[in-house]
């Protein structure tokens, strides 16, 4: 069975989502990120739907200078402490947007969204569209994305009604000019135990993505 969530407003949804407990996410980086980021040369990156910041702290302790993007204040506001205790804070910059609504200014080395999906309202071609507008030339678009349910949760015990992006529907949201060339597109199982500990996996999917000019 899907729960319906409590409000159907991002804002709302989020803010309390972060309010309810002390820590949402490990603050650790997703591996992907590190994965496919480890290898380029740090300059400006833009982390768009960051929550508490992890993989922005990550990439500002590699040298990158980051601004870190999410609707939620309170997710910001851990991000900044979470930068500060990191050391790294003259490299970080937070920015409170409604991606779809409002959209940082600027063209960056590294734009990166990682598991920008939400239960309420965040229409992905609204972001997708604008996140790639923001690549500077020669600069990295990094998405990743669950490409499903993970492996222990039920046909019909989903905590709410979700559609899931696929590999070649997200290339062709974004119809990128031949400017762009796809350094990887690939779906990805990992390991995922259920809350309760029971053995899962869950597929991620990656698209890394080249403006060559
Ligand atoms: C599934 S979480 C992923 C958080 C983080 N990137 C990570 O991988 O741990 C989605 C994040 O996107 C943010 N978000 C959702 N809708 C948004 C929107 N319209 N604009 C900006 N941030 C949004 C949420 O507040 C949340 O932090």
């Amino acid at each position: 069975m899907s729960a319906t969530p409590p409000t159907t407003d991002p804002a709302r949804f989020w803010e309390a989502r972060y309010r309810d407990s002390e820590r949402v996410w490990s603050g650790d980086p997703n591996p992907l990120l590190v994965r496919e980021v480890t290898a380029l040369t740090p300059g400006t990156a833009l982390e768009l739907g960051c929550g508490e910041g992890a993989d922005a702290v990550w990439l500002a302790g590699r040298g990158w200078h980051v601004t870190g993007v999410d609707i939620s204040a309170t997710a910001l506001e851990r991000a900044a402490a979470h930068a500060a205790d990191a050391g790294v804070t003259e490299r970080t910059d937070w920015q409170r947007h409604e991606l779809g609504v409002t959209f940082p200014e600027g063209t960056y080395d590294l734009v990166s969204a990682q598991f920008l999906q939400s239960p309420v309202a965040l229409d992905q071609g609204r972001v997708l569209a604008p996140a790639a507008r923001a690549v500077a030339p020669g600069g990295t678009l990094l998405l990743v994305l669950h490409g499903g349910w993970p492996s222990w949760q039920g046909e019909h015990d989903h905590p709410f009604d979700a559609v899931f992006p696929t590999l070649d529907g997200v290339l062709e949201q974004l119809a990128l000019p031949d400017t762009w060339q796809v350094e990887t597109r690939e779906a990805v199982e990992r390991p995922a135990p259920s809350p309760e500990g029971a053995p899962g996996t869950r597929v991620d999917l990656v698209w890394r993505l080249r403006r060559t000019a």
